[in-house]
Parts: C-alpha cells; structure tokens; sequence
C-alpha cells in the first residue's frame, strides 16, 4: 500500500497534489511519502517476533532525512562505504545498529568504522580479515567480525543483483568458512559475533531464502561446535517488491519462513531490507518536453537515464502514470530522456500515457536505487528530493547547481 492516489483527476501525494509540487520546484524530481515510508517500516519490523535489528539498506535510499526517520522507528543501517557511515552517522543512527557489508572495504574505511564503534563488520574475504586485524591493532581496539557466508543458492532474479551463488564475488564459500573463523578466532584484535548472508534483490519468493537459511542454521552448529560464539545472525534483504505483476510475499510471510526455520537458535537476527521498505514510497516526476513520431512514437521528457538508470541498466520496468488524469488514454511507444544514447529510456515499447508538452509525468516505484544511482552524465544536475508529510512537502536536496557540476575541476596552470 503506498500515498500516491488520484484526488479530481490529479495525482497526489498523501494530502498534496504533484501539480502544485512541480510549479513550485521544477522537475525533474524524486518524491518520497513519510506516510508510505513509516507504514513500510512498520510493516517489515514489525513482523518479526525474535528479537531483531531492522538495519535499513543505505544503498536503498540515502538521503539522511530519510535515515533519521527510520532512525527514529528503532531502526539501524546497513552500509557499504565510508560515505554511507558518514550518512548514516549525521542521521543519527546509533552507531551500535550500524553493519558494515561490501567486498572491498578499504583500511581507511574500516579505520572509520572501529572509530565509530559500530556493531560489525560483515567481512568477505581472509585478506580483509588480515587488514581489519592490522587496522584494529594499531588503534588498539577489538573489531566485532561477522563474516558474510556465500551459500550457493539461486535466487532466481536479475544475474546482476543475483550475489549468493558460488561464482559471484560475494562472501566466503561456506564449505571453507569454518577454517577462516577458527583463524579470526585466534587473532587478538579480532572478536566474533556472528555470521552474515545475503543472496540478492527483488526476490519475489521465499524458498530461497529459507534454503540459505537452512544451510546457514547447519554452519552455526558447526561454528557452535568449534567453539565460536554466534550472537548475530544477519540474513541481509532482498526482499522484492511489485513493480509490474510480481506478487512477491508479504515481510509477515517472509519473517514467519524465517522464523520457523530459524527455531530456537538464540541469535539476534539482523535484517537489511532495502527496496521492500522504500521501492513503492518514492516516485520520479517529469515533464513532457516533446513528442515525436519516428519508427515508433517516442515522448521526449525531462529525466533521463542518468536521473534514474534502472530502465537501462536492467532492463527494469517502472510504471509510468499522467500526473493529469484528462483522459488521454495509452499509446504503445517509449519514453525517453535527453541523453545521447539510445539505452536511455525510462520505458520501451510499453503502453504509455499519449502526453503533449508540459504534460507531467509519474515513474512509478522508483524510491529505491533511484536517487542514489543517479549521476551527473552529460553534465545535468543532480534533481531534488521532496519528503511530503500531510498536507506539506519538505525539500530534503535541493536541486543541484551548474556551478556545483564544477566545484573540485581545475585547469592546471
Ligand atoms: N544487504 C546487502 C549486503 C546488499 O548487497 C543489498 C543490496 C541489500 C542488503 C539490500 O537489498 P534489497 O532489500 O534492497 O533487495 N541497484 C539494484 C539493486 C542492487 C542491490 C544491491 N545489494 C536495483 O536497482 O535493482
């Protein structure tokens, strides 16, 4: 369920009309519901009944006023850079509900993550547990170490978003990861918490993931055994949404899966939902530029591929609505943006709203890796982020400037 509905024909966000938002910022930009952000929230958190930790995927959507809100709700984050540590930290996430994942965590990276006291780091590699010992040791301090387990399933999505089969770079082989635990074990800066899996994104059924949790549950055993101590057990996102005509299971039905094959393993559980949480509370508004008829019947908008590259990169659908409903009805045809490039689309031969100029228009469900995906290819400006709350917006970016495009060049003398 989101606060995106037609109210006389105009498409508004909970109590405000995009309209009115458009002439009052410009577009192209990316609009969020506090509303629909929170009840997701609450949604995902709160169908878990073992003690957990909702560590917000940062990458998802990382505006810090959207942060802070989850903030707020109890939640943590789940970060991969040294810039996500700074957002998550300005936001004013408790360091102690921040998990830090990636494959290529630099020294100066995970400096600042010991620095900061945050609860773990998902490792993914010996290498990376020699350089956080070396790190650890130097500032004198103890790093709490998950490492990020590759389980070999298949979870049927997208092959770039797919990251738990054994031939993609993520994690540790868990046929291998007993002796690389029984090694952190025996480093003396070095304390193990808990064990980490993610498998991908926009997944749209279960069985996977209580697959890789039931491999998962087998390695804890083993790691028990050993004599490790297992307080964590991160079972990242991936939780998929409906863009289209997925129907992917609810966050009770994902969290009852888990929670039954889990059974009484006394860990606290750490969830990364991404996507889940802010896919369906943010859209993307453009206006019409142009329109054209050539091969096929192309409308020319504002937003490009550059502004949000889902289309492009993974061929990814997003519902595209008139902000006016006039009646205008559908055409079969693409929607286009301004770069120089054929691969910058925001739909391809799909039925689309028959536009004139001026004409607004919604990308639907483009709250996640849509903001944060975006760059300044062919020179635009980053586009703005509204936060509407009520019957009020709140701009949480403003728009980019020409003289920001080149702030940090310089011509050498
Ligand atoms: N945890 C880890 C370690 C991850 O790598 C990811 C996403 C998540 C959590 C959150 O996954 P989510 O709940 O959002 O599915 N740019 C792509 C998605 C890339 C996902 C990368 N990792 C897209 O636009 O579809």
């Amino acid at each position: 369920m989101n606060h995106f509905d037609y109210k006389a024909e105009t498409l508004h966000c909970e109590e405000v009309s995009i309209k009115d938002i458009a002439a009052q910022v410009g577009t192209p930009f990316y609009l969020y519901s506090k509303a629909t952000l929170s009840r997701h929230f609450q949604a995902f958190d709160g169908s878990f009944s073992v003690p957990h930790i909702t560590c917000f995927a940062t990458k998802a959507c990382s505006n810090i006023a959207i942060l802070n809100l989850f903030g707020s709700m109890g939640g943590g984050a789940d970060i991969v850079s040294g810039g996500e540590l700074f957002r998550a930290l300005q936001a004013g996430i408790d360091p102690k509900k921040i998990v830090y994942s990636g494959v290529g965590k630099t020294r100066d990276e995970l400096r600042y993550g010991l620095e900061s006291g945050i609860l773990m780091f998902n490792v993914e590699s010996e290498q990376e547990l020699e350089a956080l010992q070396e790190v650890a040791a130097a500032l004198g301090v103890q790093a709490p170490v998950s490492f990020r387990v590759n389980p070999d399933v298949d979870p049927k999505t997208h092959a770039y978003i797919s990251t738990g089969l054994a031939k993609n770079k993520f994690g540790v082989p868990i046929h291998e990861a007993l002796t690389v635990y029984k090694r952190a074990a025996a480093m003396a800066n070095i304390n193990v918490v808990g064990v980490s899996c993610h498998i991908g994104s926009q997944l749209t059924e279960v069985a996977p993931f209580v697959e890789s949790l039931a491999k998962v549950k087998n390695f804890i055993g083993r790691l028990k055994e050993a004599g490790c101590t297992v307080k964590y057990l991160d079972l990242g996102g991936g939780l998929g949404i409906t863009y289209n005509e997925e129907e992917p299971p609810a966050p009770k039905e994902y969290a009852k899966a888990l929670e039954d094959e889990l059974g009484a393993l006394g860990c606290t559980l750490i969830l990364e939902p991404g996507r889940v949480i802010v896919g369906n509370a943010g859209i993307l508004v453009t206006s019409v530029l142009y329109t054209k008829q050539g091969g096929k019947k192309f409308t020319i908008v504002d937003a490009g591929m550059n502004d949000l590259a889902r289309p492009s990169l993974y061929d990814a659908f997003h519902a595209i609505l008139p902000v006016e409903d006039r009646g205008q009805g559908l055409e079969k045809g693409d929607v286009v943006g301004p770069i120089c490039e054929t691969g910058d689309f925001l739909a391809r031969d799909k039925e689309v709203p028959v536009s004139r100029p001026n004409d607004l228009l919604a990308v639907m469900s483009a709250g996640a890796y849509g903001f944060t995906m975006s760059s300044n290819y062919n020179s635009r400006p980053r586009v703005p982020e509204i936060l509407v709350d009520g019957d009020r917006f709140h701009i949480i970016r403003r728009r980019e400037t020409l003289d920001m495009l080149i702030a940090g060049e310089m011509i050498p003398k």
